[in-house]
């Protein structure tokens, strides 16, 4: 039954827990969990910062694509993306076509706390990461706000946050028409 659940796209900035929520959410709904990073890494055969750096960041977007078009189940999976990857042009329709899309989302003073100290995202390893982030965050607000339904994660137990975006999941998924 649930192999052939609609698809869970959870998008939204970095650090909102994304990938918190969605394997969670796969573990109480018996979906299969996949992280779009992780999977572009397991292709490339290395991690993100080194994509970034040796095979530059639109590179790094066209294979957020190819992992949307094709690399992935067309049912039964929660996909945490990459907060990049709702942020190009026809992507977020591309998802809005495979399955419910649902925007975790923090206030950025949330965001610095969760993400100042981490090493892994290359597009914070500048000079000024508070200033980087907040301009990513100021550019991408427009975007995230269009994508859908938009769950709050600040200050609220984690399984409140899972509860909260698998009803609005239940919801849309009953509508859904692919
Ligand atoms: C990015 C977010 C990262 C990762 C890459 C770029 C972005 O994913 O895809 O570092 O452009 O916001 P997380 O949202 O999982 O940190």
């Amino acid at each position: 039954m649930s192999a052939h659940a609609v698809n869970l796209y959870l998008v939204g900035f970095m650090g909102t827990g994304k990938s918190t929520v969605g394997r969670l959410l796969a573990r109480q709904l018996g979906m299969q969990f996949l992280d779009s990073d992780h999977e572009i890494e397991r292709t490339a055969g290395k991690p993100v910062a080194r994509i970034f750096a040796e095979d530059g960041e639109p590179r790094f977007r066209a294979m957020e694509r190819e992992f949307i078009e094709r690399g992935h189940p067309v049912q039964g999976v929660i996909v945490a993306c990459g907060g990049g990857l709702v942020v190009p042009p026809g992507m977020l329709e591309l998802l809005h076509g495979r399955g419910i899309v649902i925007c975790l989302h923090a206030p950025i003073e949330t965001i610095l706390q969760r993400t100042m100290h981490t090493t892994h995202r290359p597009l914070l390893q500048v000079e000024d990461p508070e200033a980087r982030l907040r301009e990513l965050y100021a550019q991408r607000e427009e975007i995230y706000r269009r994508t859908g339904t938009m769950v709050l994660t600040d200050k609220r137990p984690m399984r409140e946050i899972a509860a909260h975006v698998l009803r609005v999941y239940r919801l849309e998924a009953a509508h859904f028409r692919k």
